[in-house]
């Protein structure tokens, strides 16, 4: 079913200059770009995208690093890309990610790996409104 994601290229990879890297992935394997911006999040946004970790230890430098410098957010559509895009991401920790996915391949740390996506249809539906609340839904 065609659906839509939230991705993030996270403040570290924008800094590293692979915006291009995790974009040309999504866009070779077929996925559509539908909404796309560079901005800085300020904390409230930072702190309402992550707030089901609002109680965990890493909280604070969480938002502390994902509002520290630009970065790219964009809504993306494809068939089972909300599935696809966490598997083309690899696991939270690149120590643990499977070869060939992003993190695995660019990332060393869990606190800076590279890109987010959403986790679940109702994930993906409260970030896309939090980032990009014109973007009408077909
Ligand atoms: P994301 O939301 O950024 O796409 O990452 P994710 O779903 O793979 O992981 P999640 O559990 O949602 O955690 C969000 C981000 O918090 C940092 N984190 N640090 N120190 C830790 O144990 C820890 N756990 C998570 C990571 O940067 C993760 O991407
Ligand atoms: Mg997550």
């Amino acid at each position: 079913m065609s659906e839509r994601t939230l991705v993030l290229v996270k403040p570290d990879g924008v800094a590293r200059g692979l915006v291009g890297e995790v974009l040309g992935r999504l866009e070779r394997k077929g996925f559509e770009l539908v909404a796309m911006e560079l901005r800085t999040l300020d904390r409230a946004t930072a702190e309402e995208h992550y707030g089901e970790h609002r109680d965990k230890p890493f909280f604070a430098d969480l938002v502390a690093f994902i509002t520290s410098a630009p970065l790219v957010a964009a809504v993306v559509q494809g068939r089972d890309v909300i599935a696809s895009w966490r598997t083309m991401m690899g696991a939270t920790d690149p120590a643990k990610a499977a070869p060939g996915t992003i993190r695995a391949d660019l990332a060393t740390e869990t606190s800076q790996n590279v890109t987010h996506g959403s986790d679940s249809p109702e994930s993906a539906a409260r970030e896309i409104a939090l980032f990009f609340p014109d973007l009408a839904q077909r």
